[in-house]
């Protein structure tokens, strides 16, 4: 049984069923890294501004600060820690981000990688002022965003070679 103020959720969390009893005020952010221990997803303001909770929730980009858990019941989350292959090996995104000096501190960067999967799975033929749009919405204090967005485009091309 469940207090008033408390519920069962039930989700997919990178293909995998997840479950807690919550707290209703209890945000996705932090149901992912306290309720689950997924704590790639990363809280910087806290209201909408940085971009760095960003998540998908049924493929499409979320601010998981601005989400409640019980929102996201019965729901497919993918998470950073999604991204990486089973034997750890980073995808064509991370390693791009990695060649390309695309992270500093790093903080940014899940909220980042989110959005960039997000645009990739809509638009494969996105141009470079696409993804500087697309990343609008997410803040980075380090890079100056240079590196970000070359780690973008290097991504895309090696996608597009393997359609
Ligand atoms: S922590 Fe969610 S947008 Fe900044
Ligand atoms: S790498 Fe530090 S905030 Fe982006």
């Amino acid at each position: 049984m469940t207090g008033a103020s408390r519920r069962a959720i039930k989700l997919q969390v990178n293909g995998k069923p997840h479950a807690a009893e919550v707290d209703v005020r209890l945000t996705l952010a932090d149901c992912l890294r306290q309720e689950f221990k997924l704590t790639g997803t990363h809280l910087g303001c806290e209201h909408g501004v940085c971009g760095a909770c960003t998540v998908l929730l049924d493929g499409q980009s979320v601010r998981a600060c601005l989400m409640l858990a019980v929102q996201a019941d019965g729901r497919a989350v993918a998470t950073v820690e999604g991204l990486a292959g089973a034997d750890g090996k980073l995808n064509i995104l991370q390693q791009a981000f990695k060649d390309h000096h695309g992270l500093q501190c790093g903080f940014c960067t899940p909220g980042i990688l989110m959005t960039l999967t997000e645009c990739f799975a809509d638009k494969p033929d996105l141009t470079e002022q696409d993804i500087r749009v697309a990343l609008s919405g997410n803040i980075c204090r380090c890079t100056g965003y240079q590196g970000i967005v070359d780690a973008a485009m290097d991504a895309l091309r090696k996608m597009r070679s393997l359609l």
